[in-house]
């Protein structure tokens, strides 16, 4: 077999073999198909597709490349939620400890930023001593002792997928529904959950920008995920407007923590339980402590902060703070119509939320604070975002990502709003 071939065959459309597709996998992992040809064979799928007999084969041969894990000796039943990826998308953090002390175990799995969107394990690594590196032992170790655990995948979990999800991020190849479908599902399936949450976002901030892609993208999963054994279900959640009112990494889990104290921004509350309600569905727990009820007897709380110290996190400390703050007020009296979440993303990328490389270190305080959501009334002149860096020198660049068109619209006072919802 030799690469060429297969990104010929897909360049001029036609359907790749089961052999071409595990051969293609297994070379890129061993390291015989460079990062240049598996780049054109992820662009040239991103252009012409795949049905579904490649993408499950696809999924397969990514999972074939590691190990999987197993949970089967756990005394409770398993179940993982994972987003698509958005702005301000801190769900994971108030959610994992929530699901645990309403009875299921959590194996969550997470990543880094990828473009625009935030990392779960980027925002927890800005509590002081929190380890995402854990070994498989380890992992079982705390979701034994804990009931929840959020790590990195092992390097032996769909390491295809590891080399494969990094190339995508700097060759833009990342909105391809194939690409996304089997690099989610390879991970979760390995992982061994026994029911698996997907929160598939939709929207500017989102990598699916309309709902029927983001539609096809959720049965794609849905399907792969059920034909593996994997009780597997999908929400299509909002992603026009940033969630909450934080995106940035120690920013999101001072939030975070605010749900779980039975606060937080309502919009937060209502997808956390509504993911919650979802995953222990979906895991087949009945009858037992309701969420809303695990956030305000404070049984979440207590989840959350065992978890975080068996991973080496002091759930007391105090959490950093950029050094520098740049208020952007509204420019005009009215109502807020638009908050793009695409726009807030950017900036708080730029400010050092998120990488340019994927070797550079992401800042713990930098981000956005968000003071008006779609639908409030504003006068000129008062704060909208208070923009957080270490770097001042970065406010232009991330002042220019908020200065679009779409960023900010605000409309006569008294003109309708009609809100995007949620779920
Ligand atoms: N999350 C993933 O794990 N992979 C993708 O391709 C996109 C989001």
């Amino acid at each position: 077999m030799d690469v060429i071939s297969v990104i010929r065959a897909k360049r001029d459309r036609a359907e790749l073999t089961d052999a071409q597709i595990d051969w293609v996998i297994d070379a890129y992992t061993r390291g015989e198909v460079a990062d240049e040809q598996m780049s054109a064979l992820a662009m040239a799928i991103l252009l012409n597709g795949m049905n579904l007999r490649e993408i499950s084969r696809w999924t397969d041969a990514m999972i074939r490349s590691g190990v999987r894990m197993d949970f089967s000796s756990l005394p409770l039943p398993t179940s993982d939620k994972h987003s698509t990826g958005g702005v301000g998308d801190k769900i994971t953090l108030p959610l994992a400890p929530l699901v645990a002390a309403c009875g299921a175990a959590v194996p969550q799995l997470s990543g880094r930023g990828l473009g625009h969107t935030g990392g779960t394990l980027d925002k927890l690594e800005s509590i002081p001593g929190w380890r995402a590196l854990l070994s498989n032992e380890e992992m079982m170790d705390v979701l034994r002792g804990t009931g929840a655990v959020i790590c990195a995948a092992g390097d032996g979990l769909a390491p295809a997928d590891k080399k494969l999800y990094a190339l995508r991020d700097v060759t833009g190849t990342v909105e391809a529904i194939p690409l996304i479908a089997s690099s989610i599902m390879s991970k979760k399936i390995a992982e061994g959950t026994g029911a698996l949450v997907l929160d598939v976002k939709v929207g500017s901030g989102a990598f699916m920008k309309n709902l029927a892609d983001a539609q096809e993208l959720a049965r794609t999963m849905v399907g792969l995920g059920q034909n593996a054994g994997v009780n597997t279900v999908a929400l299509l959640t909002d992603m026009s407007t940033p969630l909450g009112l934080t995106a940035g990494n120690a920013l999101e889990v001072r939030e975070s923590v605010e749900v779980l104290a039975g606060g937080g921004p309502a919009d937060v509350v209502e997808l956390t339980l509504a993911l919650a309600r979802e995953m222990l569905a979906a895991a087949g727990v009945t009858g037992g402590k309701d969420p809303e009820t695990a956030l305000r007897d404070g049984s979440a709380m207590d989840h959350w902060r065992r978890m975080i110290a068996a991973q080496g996190g002091d759930p007391d400390a105090a959490l950093p703070v950029a050094r520098e703050q740049h208020v952007l007020t509204a420019p005009a009296s009215g109502v807020l119509t638009g908050l793009d979440a695409y726009a807030v993303g950017v900036a708080a990328w730029r400010l050092g939320a998120g990488r340019a490389r994927k070797e550079d270190p992401v800042q713990a305080g930098a981000g956005v604070e968000i003071h008006a959501k779609p639908g409030a009334v504003v006068t000129a002149g008062q704060p909208l975002l208070t923009l957080h860096t270490d770097t001042p020198e970065r406010f232009d660049y991330a002042l220019e990502a908020l200065a679009t068109p779409d960023a900010i619209t605000i409309a006569p006072a008294g003109a309708d709003f009609k809100a995007t919802p949620l779920i």
